[in-house]
């Protein structure tokens, strides 16, 4: 993973260098709207209050977790023992970034959704509430965790999201298998390069010409900058948009030639 500085100075020549997020000078009628309708539509969603309290009771909780790490380490604990408030903190994705994967999957609606790394299930819960009536699985490996999500899951009236426990590397083929077809996918757990360009190899054989992944962490580290690179070159990929936390890769034939954009957010 990079440093603190390392990652600052990537930071700031992408923000120096991205689109400025307003559209000016984008032609295709698919980013415009990605750019009006998921960047910057500013709407506070009634849903968003549901997941953002949740978060808050996560981050009021002490009790300590054992963790199984199966993926690339945290970038703050190097132990294994960690309380929900600290997972909460460090490893939920920020409400400006599950905020913004509410807003895809409600433009979208994506039948089947696959998320790679539920932790407490913060983004699963946006997901779901972006769509509720989607086949929702999400992944994780650390059993007393995702044993806490699936709990609150239930809790909170999220009836229909499927938790299944274990390593992506076994169990994502399963959860594949029982799929005719992945419409959305956010990949968010063992963030090194084999592990990731093999993920989106299996999600490969499932994509349709609507279907979305999106890959978190891609400037994270020097190994997920090339599986970053991989997947953009892949010759299925029509066209990416990296807006440096995130990395989102479409499919559509309707790119005649591939585009890759870098979007300020
Ligand atoms: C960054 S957290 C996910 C955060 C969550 N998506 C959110 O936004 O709230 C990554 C999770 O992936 C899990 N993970 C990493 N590698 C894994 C693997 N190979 N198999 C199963 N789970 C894994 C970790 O245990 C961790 O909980």
């Amino acid at each position: 993973m990079y440093s603190a500085p390392q990652l600052a100075i990537k930071y700031l020549c992408y923000y120096l260098t991205a689109s400025n997020g307003k559209g000016h000078g984008i032609h295709s009628p698919f980013i415009f709207q990605f750019i009006t309708r998921v960047l910057n539509d500013h709407t506070q969603y009634k849903e968003y209050d549901k997941v953002e309290k949740l978060r808050q009771q996560f981050l009021n909780d002490r009790t300590i977790l054992t963790i199984q790490d199966f993926g690339a380490g945290s970038s703050v604990s190097k132990t294994n023992q960690r309380s929900v408030a600290s997972i909460a903190k460090n490893a939920s994705k920020p409400k400006k970034l599950a905020q913004l994967l509410f807003r895809m999957v409600r433009l979208y609606q994506p039948s089947s959704i696959l998320e790679l790394g539920t932790s407490l299930g913060i983004t699963t819960a946006y997901l779901s509430l972006a769509k509720p009536d989607a086949k929702l699985f999400t992944l994780e490996g650390a059993g007393e965790v995702a044993a806490l999500a699936e709990k609150n899951f239930l809790v909170s009236g999220f009836q229909d999201i499927s938790v299944v426990k274990g390593n992506f590397d076994d169990t994502l083929s399963v959860v594949l298998e029982g799929l005719p077809t992945v419409c959305f996918a956010f990949i968010d757990g063992n963030h090194r390069k084999e592990p990731t360009e093999k993920y989106f190899s299996q999600l490969l054989a499932k994509i349709n010409n609507e279907s979305v992944l999106v890959f978190d962490d891609i400037h994270w580290s020097r190994e997920m900058e090339q599986a970053w690179e991989t997947i953009r070159n892949h010759p299925s990929v029509r066209c990416t948009i990296d807006l440096f936390f995130i990395g989102i890769v479409f499919f559509r034939q309707e790119f005649h030639e591939k585009q890759h954009f870098v979007i300020r957010y």
